[in-house]
């Protein structure tokens, strides 16, 4: 790979989008290392991943403009087609994915943190979707998960200004969790990740099926959804193990970890 880098510690997996010469924005060859990145984590092992990108100054300053500069309408489409696809596995990915915005997250590079399904970010973290003033729409999801993640008003505001926001303006609208010192934020993200990879990995997995899923419907049909992943978990030996410590009357065996199992 050129521009991804892949580590794992234990039972989690740091992808690192490395594109220092153009503060890791995203071209087509980018998007597809980042693909076939996704579709290579071990899944057996790994419970949580950390997405983030190299340097201290960029998270990925957007999609790349020089690529998109010379597009027509139907090669546009296309490219905002590739990145949607790339970010749909990301925010549908089995495993729940942690984005460390480490700086610039223009564009494309606030839509791929939104696939994830938490967002950190250090205290230089820049958010935006400078799109209108290119010309053109966010194309990688930012109309739509932006109002989703901080409401409609907020979003369009956001969208049609251009307006960039600084790291405490993205926690306070809700669109990261939490703000770290640059070089405290790796760590954090990695020890969210453990905590993650600590559970049980079905029920886990279930609960952000759960989630995804029933925004998708309406209530009554969402309802269904979790009643489905509920009983899924059922007769797994994490529930059974997991309850069984928890009813187990010597102190000590109750509040010993249960090695969670994967599916
Ligand atoms: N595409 C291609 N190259 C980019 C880039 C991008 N999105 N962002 C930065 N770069 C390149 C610059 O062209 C520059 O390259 P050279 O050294 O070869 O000139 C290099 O990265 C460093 O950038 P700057 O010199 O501009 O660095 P800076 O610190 O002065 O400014 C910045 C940083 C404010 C992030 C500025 O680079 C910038 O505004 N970048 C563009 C941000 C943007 O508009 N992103 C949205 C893109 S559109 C999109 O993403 C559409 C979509 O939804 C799919």
């Amino acid at each position: 790979m050129e521009f991804i880098t892949y580590e794992t510690e234990g039972q989690i997996g740091i992808i690192t989008i490395n594109r220092p010469k153009a503060l890791n924005a995203l071209n087509s060859a980018v998007l597809g290392e980042i693909e076939e990145t996704f579709d290579n984590v071990d899944l057996d092992n790994i419970r949580a991943l950390v997405l983030t990108g190299a340097g201290d100054k960029s998270f990925v300053a957007g999609a790349d403009i020089g690529e998109m500069s010379t597009l027509t309408k139907a090669e546009g489409e296309a490219f905002g087609k590739k990145g949607n696809d790339v970010f749909r596995k990301i925010e549908t990915f089995p495993i729940p994915v942690i984005a460390a915005v480490n700086g610039f997250a223009l564009g494309g590079g606030c839509e791929i943190s939104m696939s994830c399904d938490i967002r950190i970010c250090s205290e230089n973290a820049l958010f935006g979707q400078p799109e209108v003033g290119l010309g053109i729409t966010p194309g990688f999801g930012g109309t739509q998960r932006l109002p989703r993640i901080i409401g409609v008003g907020k979003a369009k505001e956001l969208i049609y200004t251009s307006f960039n926001i600084k790291a405490d303006e993205a926690y306070r609208v809700g669109l990261v969790n939490a703000v770290y010192p640059q070089e405290e934020l790796l760590d954090a993200a990695k020890k969210m990740a453990n905590k993650i990879a600590k559970n049980a990995p079905i029920a886990v997995r279930a609960c952000k099926k759960a989630i995804n899923d029933g925004l998708d419907v309406d209530m009554d049909q969402a309802i269904v959804v979790e009643e489905k992943l509920f009983g899924s978990c059922f007769e797994t030996e994490d529930q059974k193990a997991g309850m069984g410590n928890f009813l187990e009357k010597d102190k000590e065996k109750k509040l010993k970890v249960v090695p969670f199992k994967n599916a």
